[in-house]
């Protein structure tokens, strides 16, 4: 019997493509893994600045200052996707009345040119009619402020009764545009945090508790 001498490469000898094809994909698979470790192995959890019993607490104090103040009218909440989703469920879950939820999602990037400023552009916009009814806005951090005034922008064209935010946090030292947020859990510094829906990189958001991201690079 003939003694098989090389492995084939089955359908890549009928088509050398493939077999190019097959290469650059294990290549961006390792390239992407690679970049991926990089990223991981220069950022850490730190410091924690708040801790899973400390938003709790907020959390509800919060919800009744909410329950207060919209008592006996029709509240309409627009959570900023993602960064608000875990602020915005918990939240939701206090409130003793019934309230309509809606989400809006928001890109803010620099623009093109160099003397281009950042530009906000409305991803998913909301589907609820807000005409005459009172809206609060929920995000996760109010930070340049930039995502939160182009919302308000866009939700004021609705023609809402009122407009309100709630943030989580809120970090006052990097504010570039003048906006106040209504109601706030936390006050923080100037540094990057995540967990509690907050990023980086699109994880940690499932954190139970606010801390520093430390940059180890
Ligand atoms: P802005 O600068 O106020 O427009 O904030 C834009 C968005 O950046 C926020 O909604 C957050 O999703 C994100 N962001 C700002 N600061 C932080 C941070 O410290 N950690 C994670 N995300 C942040
Ligand atoms: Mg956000």
């Amino acid at each position: 019997m003939q003694k098989k001498k090389s492995r084939s490469r089955g359908r890549f000898e009928t088509c050398p493509y493939a077999y190019k094809r097959h290469n650059y994909l294990v290549f961006r698979f390792f390239l992407v893994f690679f970049v991926s470790a990089v990223n991981f192995m220069n950022n850490s959890i730190g410091e924690v600045l708040i801790t899973e019993a400390e938003i709790k607490q907020k959390v509800s104090e919060l919800a009744k200052r909410l329950a207060a103040d919209y008592e006996h009218k029709e509240l309409t909440i627009i959570g900023v996707l993602n960064g608000s989703l875990i602020f915005l469920s918990d939240l939701i879950r206090h409130i003793p009345f019934p309230v309509k939820i809606d989400t809006i999602r928001a890109n803010t990037y620099k623009g093109a040119s160099a003397i281009s400023k950042t530009e906000t552009d409305i991803i998913n916009n909301i589907s609820l009619n807000i005409k005459d009814e009172h809206v609060l806005i929920v995000d996760d951090i109010l930070d340049t402020g930039k995502t939160l005034s182009r919302i308000v922008q866009v939700i004021r064209g609705h023609n809402p009764l009122s407009i309100k935010i709630c943030v989580l946090l809120n970090k006052e030292a990097r504010r570039e545009i003048e906006i106040v947020p209504d109601y706030c859990c936390f006050e923080i510094e100037n540094k990057f945090v995540v967990g509690y829906g907050l990023d980086f990189d699109n994880k940690y958001r499932n954190l139970p508790y606010v801390a520093v991201l430390e940059d180890n690079g």
